[in-house]
């Protein structure tokens, strides 16, 4: 690339030319933010990827959020800036270990954490994400038990909420499983006035402090609206960056790993892979692109549709 190119005009003008449109999560650089279409949490994006008319889906996260706007909108384009963007949850949960533990649990209903594969939901009877297991969970026929995967502490946290019997897949995710309760407490003595929000995705023992648990953009919808100055935040800290837009003379503070001090330990590597020259790659050659054998599409579908039903 030539790097007197101006990016952001450049990537304004590829929008227009391919009538695409950039869709990006919560976790993407403040840049990568301000310049896209849509930021959202993981069903917002889902909800924005179904219904657009754009040409082009140019989808700033991780692989597998392109991947459902690939599986909700087959007849778009679908790019990613880097295909290397993984997830350390869907890496943690493969289909065949999956299908035998659902072989294993014949008669219990399979709900799916949506940071998994296409092979995986495809494997599901629904997908929730953090905004909207609850309300699905509860919705389910009390009779019947549940497998829930492939995130741990989000299970463990629904099965609390709800009441209900959940075997829960032993997978986790690698940032929000190192937050500290114990250097959380310590700040927490540091900003006694501080309220702590918290995604569902951390342990136990750290959401057991929190005053809010819920999705990125339910923990952004909390610190707007809550009438309080200061904010501990225990997730992936570049949501701070929409945080700090929205309410501006409040104050977030990162919460800790168990080495206290690290100002961006809790960046995950995976959505840091994306660049706004990879984003302007991706938008000129049409790739990288995600495609889904039709076959697969049509059964990892079927959960996912039944998600937005039951949350909409
Ligand atoms: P939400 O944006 O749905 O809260 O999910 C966060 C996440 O785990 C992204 O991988």
């Amino acid at each position: 690339i030539d790097p007197t190119l101006d990016l952001v005009a450049e990537i304004d003008r590829l929008r227009r030319e391919k009538n695409a449109i950039i869709l990006a999560h919560y976790y993407q650089d403040g840049e990568i933010q301000d310049l896209a279409d849509f930021v959202g949490d993981s069903l917002d994006l889902s909800r924005k990827a179904a219904a657009t008319d754009a040409d082009m889906i140019v989808f700033c996260g991780v692989r597998f959020m392109g991947e459902v706007a690939k599986i909700l909108s087959p007849g778009k384009i679908v790019v990613i800036p880097d295909a290397e963007a993984g997830c350390s949850l869907e890496e943690s949960c493969r289909p065949e270990p999956f299908a035998a533990f659902r072989a294993k649990h014949p008669d219990h209903i399979a709900v799916t954490y949506i940071n998994c594969s296409a092979d995986i939901k495809a494997l599901s009877d629904v997908i929730v994400t953090s905004s909207n297991a609850e309300v699905i969970v509860n919705a389910l026929p009390k009779d019947k038990p549940i497998l829930f995967a492939p995130d741990r502490h989000l299970g463990g946290y629904i099965a609390r909420k709800t009441g209900r019997e959940m075997t829960l897949w032993p997978g986790s995710c690698l940032i929000h499983e190192q937050f500290s309760e114990k250097e959380l407490v310590k700040l927490k003595v540091r900003h006694p006035n501080a309220l702590v929000a918290a995604h569902p995705e951390c342990p136990e023992a750290v959401v057991a402090h929190a005053d809010y648990v819920g999705s990125t953009k339910g923990i952004l919808d909390y610190v707007v609206k809550t009438d309080a100055a200061e904010f501990i935040i225990a997730t992936e800290p570049h949501i701070i960056h929409q945080m700090t837009k929205a309410a501006p003379h409040k104050t977030f503070i990162p919460a800790p790993f168990a080495d206290g001090a690290c100002a961006s330990c809790a960046d995950c590597p995976f959505m840091a892979r994306n660049t706004l020259e990879k984003i302007y790659l991706a938008m000129a050659n049409a790739a990288p692109a995600l495609t889904v054998p039709e076959e697969l599409r049509v059964r990892a579908l079927k959960p996912l549709e039944r998600m937005l039903e039951m949350s909409a």
